[in-house]
C-alpha cells in the first residue's frame, strides 16, 4: 500500500476540484487529477499486472497514465496527459460476468445474471408521461393491509420463478452481488473491478436497480401503479422495523437478521454494532440530528451529496456520499444477523439483496436523492460531469429483455413514473447542538489539564497509522480566519480523511470529532461529532490491494457549518479525533488534510 509519510502528506499541495471538469477554449476536457505524488508508469498496469513494488500513485488516474504512455512512448517519464474523451464506466455484456468472491459460507453459490443471446437495448423512457400510470412509493409503516396482501403475492410470484429466470427473486437478489462483489470490470478494462459503492454511482446504480424490480413486481401481480414501499427510518414513526416484514409468515420475512431489533426496538442510524444505551426519547432525537448533519451539514453541494467521481479504469471506492456511509452502512449493519457467518443477508452486499427489506431500505436512500433536491432548488442540482451522466448499467426489464440504462436516464422519477408519498421531514431543524462540556478550541487546548480531561487519546505522529484506539492530528486550516457566506458557499472547507484501508468483510466504523476536549462526553447528536466512516463488508474478485485483499478510499467531511457552530472559524487549526468503533485495529488511515472544495 501507499506509505506516504506525514511530511509527504503535508507537503503535496492540496488537490481542490470541481466536479464540473474545466474545460479549455479548444473544448478539450481538463480532468482533474487525484494526486501529485510519485506516480511509476509501472503502476500502469491493469490489476492483474500489478507490481509488486509498493504503489504510491493508486489514487491517481490509471488513464492518465494510459495516454500519458501512448504520447511518450513506454519507458518515458510521466508526463501528466490531457484527455481528449470522457470514460463513463460501463457495464460489459452480462455474459462476462465472472465469479464473485463470496465469502467463506456464502448462502449463495453465483452472482451472474441468467445469460442474454439478445444484445442490450437502450433504455427508452416512457413515451408519453400523461399515459404512463406514476407510481407512488409508500412509506412502509403506513400501508394498508391490501397493499400488504399484493406486495406478498408479488414478492411470492418473484420467489417462485426459476433462478434461471432473470425476473426470479434469486436472481433479482444476485444483480446487487455481481456489481458489488467484483463479477464485473467495466468495459474496456479487462481486470479493474467495477464497484456501484464508494463513489458517485451509489445513487443512480441503485436508482436503476429499484427501478427494475419494481416494474417486474408490478408486471407480476398484474398492476402497472404498483410501487414498492419505503422503509421511512428518517422520521419517528418510522424508526423500527416496518411490522409487514416483522411477520414470520410473511414472504417478507428473512430469517438470517439480528433477533434483538425486532420491533418494538428502535433503529440507531449510528449503528456500530454495540447496542446504544439510549433511552427511546434520546434515540430519536440522536437518529434526526444524524439526519441532519449528513443530509444537510455534510452535504452542501452535489460534489459532496453524490461522492467522489470515478470513471472507467480508475480503482474503485474512489470516496462515498454521505448518506452512503450513514444512515445507509449502519442500517445494513443493524439488520444482517450477527449470527451468521459473515452477517447475513443485510450486513453483507453479496447476500444484501436477498432480504425483502433492502428494496425498502434503498427505496428510502433513493428518496433522500430526491429530497435532497427539494431542501435548495439554487445548489442542490444533480451533476453535470459527462463522466456520470453517460455511466451505464445492465438490467433485465419485465419482459425480460436486457436494458442499458444510462445515469441521465434517471435524474428525474417524473420521467421514471414513481414519486414518494409526501412525509414529515422532522430532522430538517434538528441541527446538531454543541456539548457545552466537550468542546475545546485548537489555540487553547494544550493545557495540561487538557490533556487530561481528553482522556485515552494518542497523539498520531506520522502517518499511515493503524486506528486502533482513539488517534488525534492538529490539522492546519486552509483559511485562518471568518469567511463571509459567500466566500462559504462558493468553497467549502472539506476534511479529508484519505488512505483508508479496510480489509475485507470486515465491518468497520469509526467517528471523527473536531475539537471534541472530551469526546467521550460529546451528547447524541453532538456538534464536535464531523461525521463517520461506516465499511459494510464485501469482497474483491480481483484482489483489492495488497495481502490485506481490502479497500482503499477517501471521507470528506464539510466542516462549515460545523465550524460555524464551535465558534472556530478564525482559527488556524483544528484538533481531530479519530476514534475506533467498530472493526478496531483493521482500519488504517493514511492522512488527515483540510482543502476547499467547490
Ligand atoms: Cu448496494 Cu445498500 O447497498
Amino acid at each position: 500500500m501507499a506509505s506516504l509519510s506525514q511530511s509527504q502528506l503535508i507537503a503535496a499541495p492540496s488537490t481542490t476540484f470541481s466536479l464540473c471538469s474545466p474545460r479549455t477554449s479548444s473544448g478539450l476536457t481538463i480532468r482533474p487529477r487525484r494526486s501529485t505524488v510519485h506516480q511509476r508508469v509501472s503502476c500502469a498496469s491493469s490489476r492483474g499486472e500489478r507490481s509488486s513494488e509498493p504503489d504510491t500513485s493508486r489514487q491517481h488516474d490509471r488513464r492518465d497514465v494510459l495516454l500519458g504512455l501512448g504520447a511518450l512512448g513506454a519507458g518515458a517519464t510521466f508526463m501528466p496527459a490531457r484527455r481528449a474523451r470522457a470514460d463513463p464506466v460501463a457495464t460489459p455484456n452480462v455474459s462476462t460476468c465472472g465469479q464473485a468472491d463470496l465469502p467463506p459460507g456464502a448462502n449463495v453459490s453465483t452472482c451472474c445474471p441468467p445469460p442474454s443471446n439478445a444484445l442490450p437495448v437502450d433504455f427508452a423512457p416512457a413515451a408519453s408521461l400523461s399515459s404512463t400510470p406514476l407510481r407512488t412509493r409508500p412509506a412502509a409503516h403506513s400501508v394498508t393491509a391490501d397493499y400488504v396482501a399484493k406486495f406478498n403475492a408479488g414478492i411470492a410470484a418473484m420467489k417462485a420463478l426459476p433462478a434461471s429466470d432473470p425476473r426470479s427473486f434469486a436472481a433479482q437478489a444476485a444483480v446487487h452481488c455481481a456489481y458489488c462483489d467484483g463479477s464485473y470490470s467495466p468495459e474496456g478494462f479487462p481486470g479493474v473491478e467495477l464497484q456501484v459503492h464508494n463513489s458517485w454511482l451509489f445513487f443512480p446504480f441503485h436508482r436503476c436497480y429499484l427501478y427494475f424490480f419494481e416494474r417486474i413486481l408490478g408486471s407480476l401481480v398484474g398492476d402497472p401503479t404498483f410501487a414498492i414501499p419505503f422503509w421511512n427510518w428518517d422520521a419517528p414513526d418510522g424508526m423500527r422495523l416496518p411490522a409487514m416484514y416483522a411477520d414470520q409468515s410473511s414472504q417478507l420475512f428473512d430469517p438470517r437478521r439480528d433477533a434483538r431489533h425486532a420491533p418494538p426496538k428502535l433503529i440507531d442510524l449510528d449503528y456500530n454494532g454495540t447496542e446504544p444505551r439510549f433511552t427511546d426519547s434520546q434515540q430519536i432525537d440522536h437518529n434526526l440530528r444524524v439526519m441532519y448533519r449528513q443530509m444537510v451539514s455534510l452535504s452542501p453541494t452535489p460534489s459532496l451529496f453524490f461522492g467522489s467521481p470515478y470513471r472507467a479504469g480508475d480503482d474503485p471506492n474512489q470516496g462515498p456520499s454521505p448518506v452512503e456511509n450513514i444512515p445507509h452502512g449502519p442500517v445494513h449493519i443493524w439488520c444482517g444477523d450477527p449470527k451468521q457467518p459473515s452477517f447475513e443477508d443485510m450486513g453483507n452486499f453479496y447476500s444484501a439483496g436477498n432480504d425483502p427489506l433492502f428494496y425498502a431500505h434503498h427505496a428510502n436512500i433513493d428518496r433522500m436523492w430526491s429530497v435532497w433536491k427539494g431542501l435548495d432548488a439554487r445548489r442542490h442540482t444533480d451533476l453535470t460531469d459527462p463522466d456520470w451522466l453517460n455511466a451505464s448499467f445492465l438490467f433485465y426489464d419485465e419482459t425480460p429483455k436486457l436494458v442499458r440504462i444510462r445515469v441521465r436516464d434517471v435524474l428525474d422519477t417524473g420521467a421514471l413514473r414513481y414519486q414518494y408519498q409526501d412525509v414529515p421531514l422532522p430532522w430538517k431543524a434538528a441541527r446538531p447542538t454543541v456539548t457545552a462540556t466537550a468542546t475545546r478550541r485548537a489555540d487553547s487546548l494544550v493545557t495540561p489539564a487538557a490533556k487530561a480531561a481528553g482522556g485515552a487519546t494518542k497523539k498520531a505522529s506520522k502517518f499511515p497509522v493503524t486506528l486502533d484506539e482513539a488517534t488525534s492530528v492538529t490539522v492546519r486550516r486552509p483559511v485562518g480566519s471568518k469567511r463571509s457566506k459567500a466566500e462559504k458557499e462558493s468553497k467549502v472547507e472539506v476534511l479529508v480523511i484519505d488512505g483508508i484501508e479496510v480489509g475485507r468483510d470486515v465491518a468497520a466504523k469509526f467517528d471523527v470529532f473536531v475539537n471534541a476536549e472530551d469526546h467521550g462526553a460529546v451528547g447524541s447528536g453532538g456538534r464536535e461529532l464531523a461525521g463517520s466512516f461506516v465499511n459494510v463488508p464485501h469482497r474483491h474478485a480481483h484482489g483489492g490491494h495488497g495481502k490485506e485483499r481490502g479497500i482503499k478510499t477517501t471521507l470528506r467531511l464539510a466542516l462549515n457549518e460545523q465550524l460555524e457552530d464551535l465558534k472556530a472559524e478564525g482559527d488556524e487549526s483544528v484538533e481531530v479525533i479519530l476514534v475506533p468503533r467498530q472493526g478496531k485495529g483493521n482500519v488504517k488511515i493514511g492522512g488527515v488534510r483540510i482543502e476547499l472544495m467547490h
